[in-house]
């Protein structure tokens, strides 16, 4: 549908236009006219379908240009996706001047308060630093008409729930309320509308739960083969950028630090770095400088880069749901993606419970031998002698050319740039990563998706349980379970736009025509 039958205004539709959208997908075209009208919306879309978009135009469309005080308030579950949302909210209401901030932990609060005096009138941030905000009265929500919760099942679990509601208190009873998410479980959504009036439910019609853009492997292997396994479907499948998830922050040091040792371009961001570092290595990957991510839960959720082609199970998650959101850095706005997830032979009943959430049967992907992975390397490598030749300026070298094949055979020069160009996995450096403890045995067979136990507290109300155990991807990203709140409430990072996109510039986009996935897209100006 086109964008501009929603009734968008002028200005919001040139920023669309700006942004390089030129349908509106499925989500927008439904929930934007809803939420212009004032609806309390949950808004269930699969990932990379724009739903950010969705909530943002009718809220900028919305905001009162004349009043200072903070009018929409946007909370997001991550540091880094609080700071995306905060830009593209920016991005869209540029011709609106409206202002639009963003707060959020491991950065200097003293900083945030002077631009809370700027008077923002849309502010995005995460919850521990949104009520630091509230308690030393630089947040004040007592003129807030729009709330999104983005991620909303995330924000409506048990790890977040508290303070969800001790913030949705302090906003006026009569706001709009709206939640956004790739999943909402049906217990996660009971919980949601009890924070609002009447909400319609838009939830795209889609046969499965990931988007088909993502082709979903699998791969048997014993933990301990994980490693090399993975670094050979590297030289095979040569992705364009990777991200690799693990089950913990262990594994993200290990195996991010395994991966350079091996002459790979990798870094890795979990909830123990410093902001500072997790904002610099998450802007190296946006900007093509870094080749492959490695990551825990916390870059599971929203986080947009344009062009993942790979995403890597290292650690098969523990919650389906967890699955469906980590797969979905990969397949969006109508690119395709492929994704892999490794699965040790006693984990096959969380391949299947994932499988039965999602509805997509993953495709077994054995796992390539040192030769495919040499052969792998040897192709890449005709593509970068190509490369190589085409921008060579022939005359700066040829002296010493003619000089070399005088001496050696020209097939001998070759082979050795060809070695110079492939790594020699015979004598490459050994990787260890240490074993993590296994996933608990699986409980799974009668009912779906019970084995999460925790979530059962939310059951009749806002009661929290408390009982059981918690969701898994929750403790993902910290061993403990009730960890520190600031652990779980702040794993963020950094955006910035602009920039060069190395090597990335000269692809194309795959589908520069409308699709049934409702992309259009043209190159952004
Ligand atoms: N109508 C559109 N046409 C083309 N591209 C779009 C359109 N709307 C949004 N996009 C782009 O699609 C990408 C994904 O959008 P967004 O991050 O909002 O997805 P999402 O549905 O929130 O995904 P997730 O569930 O992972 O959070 C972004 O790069 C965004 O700029
Ligand atoms: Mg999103």
């Amino acid at each position: 549908m086109k964008f501009s039958e929603l009734g968008l205004t002028k200005a919001l539709l040139e920023a669309v236009e700006r942004n390089g959208y030129e349908e509106a997908t499925p989500i927008q075209a439904e929930t934007i006219p809803m939420v212009l009208e004032g609806k309390d919306v949950i808004g269930q879309a699969q990932t990379g379908t724009g739903k950010t978009a969705a909530f943002a135009l009718p809220i900028l469309q919305n905001i009162d240009r004349d009043d200072p005080h903070i009018q929409a308030l946007v909370i997001s579950p991550t540091r880094e996706l609080a700071i995306q949302t905060q830009e593209q909210i920016f991005q869209l209401g540029k011709e609106e001047h409206a202002k639009v901030q963003v707060v959020y932990g491991g950065a200097d609060i003293r900083r945030q308060i002077n631009s809370l005096k700027n008077h923002p009138q849309v502010l995005v941030g995460t919850p521990g630093r949104l009520l630091d905000h509230m308690n030393r009265r630089t947040v004040k929500l007592d003129h807030v008409k729009m709330l999104v919760l983005d991620e909303a099942d995330e924000m409506l679990n048990m790890g977040f729930l508290d303070d969800i509601e001790s913030i949705i208190k302090e906003t006026p009873d009569e706001r709009q309320t709206m939640l956004f998410s790739a999943t909402m479980p049906a217990e996660i959504k009971r919980v949601g509308v009890q924070f609002m009036h009447e909400p319609h439910h838009v939830k795209i019609k889609a046969k499965e739960l990931t988007t088909d853009l993502i082709d979903q492997y699998y791969v048997r292997a014993k933990d301990y083969e994980k490693f090399d396994v993975m670094t050979r479907i590297f030289d095979v499948q040569a992705p364009d950028l990777s991200i690799v998830f693990t089950r913990t922050k262990r594994r993200v040091d290990e195996i991010s630090r395994g991966l350079e040792a091996r002459g790979y371009n990798a870094a890795g961001i979990h909830g123990d770095l410093t902001q500072k570092s997790r904002s610099q290595i998450l802007n190296r990957f946006k900007h093509g400088k870094l080749d492959i991510l490695v990551a825990t839960d916390v870059a599971a959720r929203g986080i947009d880069v344009e062009d993942v082609t790979h995403v890597f199970n290292y650690d098969i998650p523990q919650d389906p749901d967890s699955y469906v959101h980590r797969v979905g850095r990969t397949g969006r706005a109508g690119h395709h993606g492929v994704s892999l997830t490794f699965v040790t032979p006693n984990e096959m009943d969380y391949l299947r419970e994932i499988e039965k959430l999602t509805k997509v049967r993953m495709l077994p992907l054995k796992p390539p031998s040192e030769e495919d992975a040499f052969t792998g390397q040897l192709s890449n490598a005709e593509e970068t002698v190509k490369d190589l030749v085409e921008k060579t300026d022939t005359d700066k070298y040829a002296d010493m050319a003619s000089k070399l094949l005088d001496q050696y055979e020209a097939v001998d020069l070759v082979a050795a740039l060809l070695n110079d160009l492939t790594k020699d996995n015979s004598n490459q450096v050994p990787v260890k990563i240490t074993p993590e403890r296994p996933l608990p045995r699986h409980k799974g067979s009668g009912g779906s998706r019970n084995y999460r136990g925790g979530r059962g507290g939310h059951g009749g109300g806002h009661g929290r349980g408390g009982n059981g155990r918690h969701y898994g991807g929750r403790n993902n990203d910290s061993h403990h379970r009730y960890g520190s709140s600031k652990d779980r409430h702040d794993r963020g990072g950094n955006r910035d736009h602009g920039g060069n996109r190395d090597h990335r510039d000269h692809r194309d986009h795959k589908n520069s025509g409308g699709n049934k996935h409702g992309f259009t897209i043209r190159k952004k100006d």
